[in-house]
């Protein structure tokens, strides 16, 4: 049954959207000059530690809704040598986020997962990570086997203050978390779409040096701090047909600046095949997913000299991408870098990238695959704030989530929540809210009443009091006791 307003809710609803146009309006100075912004948090950490590998501090965990701390038993393989994780478990909600205040920008955001006794009993859980509200990264089944797996970055522009990661349950055992790292890139960092990427996330799936001696991070290969320390593999153990390896000492011309700084040992070294072989990578990927893809050529054989002498043909699953490609002709000299990039969609869930032969053989220096994901719309500003105070007033107990966006990912919406989209607005908004039977304690009170496209609440077998303004949505259902 309705109740009379007793709130004057059209004088709250405008306060509401008067902020929310104010915040929308704050004018973000970005940082061009100087240090990057870079948080690196070790997860479940109850201190400060500097990690001598790489100088650089992580912080004692914090920004996290919730979930316990356990120990790491074994040495992760790559990684920072922390000692603690984070976890969370069914009693901690379905979904558990990081909200890390940062300056509008660019950032590649990198998170390090593994699992043990205490938090998994030693079972290789497997759940769903989201950013700024967007699916990114599922774990399946053996991800834990490969340090490339458990081990994952992409790039993602944050407009809201914040970087917000979460973890979601797939009733798979307990998400577990060791590091999460914000690292700011340059604004135009792998600029592919016009007039900007700001509304997709770039994932990596694959970001190769070709013939390295070792797998390592930017700070390893004394690069600028503003390329977000990427990690680098060698292509030593992946399936690439038979090829050489190549590497000199000599300086690279034009590789290393804005406003991708890449280091210029990817050009050092390079893959390479004789006369009228050819050399391919093979990936294994989503399908039907677009794939933003960089080839970095530098020529540093001693018998190439001058153009026309090399010249290959790229294909991505027997389509041509790039024909004639002649590295010394493009680039402008011998050791002088080259970057093509191609965005194409692939629809099997193999991507093979082919170097195909017109002249002499193959070189390649460093190949980087990012998968395309557009970002989710989120759910109305008011409609969250509005929930965050039902939440609070309701007390609703950690088991049930309510973490994060409530809408968006629209694989994981909120408990209780019926979410509808808002094509004209481009945002989500609450229709539904069934939370009968939760033994819920509390006042409902006003907070509802930002909830504008409500249509459905069902509260009933609580133990809930006040009253429910009138002027809710346009509620056809409604029941309390
Ligand atoms: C995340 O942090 C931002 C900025 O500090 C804040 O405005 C926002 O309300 C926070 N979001 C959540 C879900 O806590
Ligand atoms: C792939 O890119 C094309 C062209 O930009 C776009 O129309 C299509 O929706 C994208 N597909 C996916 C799955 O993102
Ligand atoms: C990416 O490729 C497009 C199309 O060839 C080109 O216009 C653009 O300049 C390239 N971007 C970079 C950063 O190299
Ligand atoms: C990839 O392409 C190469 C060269 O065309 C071919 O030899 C190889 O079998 C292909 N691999 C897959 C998995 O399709
Ligand atoms: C509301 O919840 C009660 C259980 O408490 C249930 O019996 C009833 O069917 C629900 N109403 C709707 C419309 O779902």
């Amino acid at each position: 049954m309705a109740h009379p307003a007793t709130t004057n809710s059209s004088n709250r609803r405008s306060l509401c959207s008067y902020l929310a146009l104010v915040l929308s309006h704050v004018i973000f100075v970005v940082a061009e000059n100087g240090e990057p912004t870079a948080i690196r948090i070790s997860c479940g950490s109850s201190h400060n530690s500097l990690i001598t590998e790489q100088s650089y501090l992580w912080l004692k965990d914090f920004g996290y809704t919730g979930g316990s701390s356990a120990p790491i038993d074994a040495k992760i393989t790559g990684a920072p040598q922390l000692t603690t994780l984070r976890y969370f478990q069914v009693s901690d909600g379905p979904e558990n986020c990081y909200n890390i205040t940062v300056p509008y920008g660019h950032y590649l955001i990198r998170f390090v997962f593994a699992y043990g006794d205490i938090d998994n009993s030693n079972r290789e859980p497997q759940f769903d990570v989201s950013l700024e509200g967007t699916l990114v990264h599922s774990l399946k089944p053996g991800w834990s086997a490969e340090f490339d797996m458990s081990c994952v970055d992409s790039l993602v522009f944050i407009n809201d203050g914040a970087a917000t990661a979460c973890f979601h349950s797939s009733g798979h055992g307990n998400p577990a978390v060791v590091s999460l790292e914000i690292l700011q890139i340059h604004n135009l960092a792998y600029e592919i779409l016009v007039p900007s990427n700001k509304y997709t996330i770039l994932k990596t799936v694959k970001r190769i040096s070709c013939s390295a001696i070792s797998s390592g991070y930017g700070a390893d290969f004394n690069a600028d701090p503003w390329g977000g320390n990427r990690r680098w593999v060698t292509d030593n153990g992946l399936t690439k047909g038979t090829s050489d390896q190549l590497r000199t000492s000599k300086s690279i011309q034009n590789c290393c600046g804005a406003p991708n700084f890449y280091p210029e040992i990817i050009y050092q070294s390079a893959s390479t095949t004789g006369i009228g072989a050819s050399l391919y990578y093979t990936f294994d990927i989503e399908p039907n997913q677009n794939y933003s893809i960089w080839l970095h050529f530098a020529e540093i054989s001693d018998v190439i000299v001058s153009k026309e002498q090399r010249v290959f043909d790229i294909l991505v699953n027997d389509r041509l991408i790039f024909t004639d490609i002649d590295i010394i002709s493009l680039a402008g000299g011998p050791f002088t870098a080259l970057v093509l990039n191609k965005t194409v969609l692939v629809e099997g869930r193999t991507l093979n990238l082919t170097f195909r032969p017109v002249q002499r053989g193959i070189l390649v220096n460093a190949v980087e695959i990012y998968q395309v994901i557009s970002m989710e719309f989120v759910t109305t500003e008011c409609e969250v704030w509005s929930l965050q105070a039902l939440k609070h007033s309701l007390g609703l107990p950690s088991r049930i989530g309510w973490n994060g966006d409530p809408c968006v990912p629209q694989e994981h919406p909120w408990n209780g929540l019926d979410c509808s989209f808002n094509v004209k607005g481009g945002s989500w908004s609450i229709v539904g809210l069934d939370l009968h039977d939760q033994g819920l304690k509390g006042q409902i009170g006003g907070a509802i009443s930002s909830l504008s496209q409500l249509r459905s609440v069902n509260m009933s077998s609580n133990s809930i009091y006040g009253e429910i303004p009138a002027q809710v949505g346009n509620l056809y259902y409604l029941a309390v006791l």
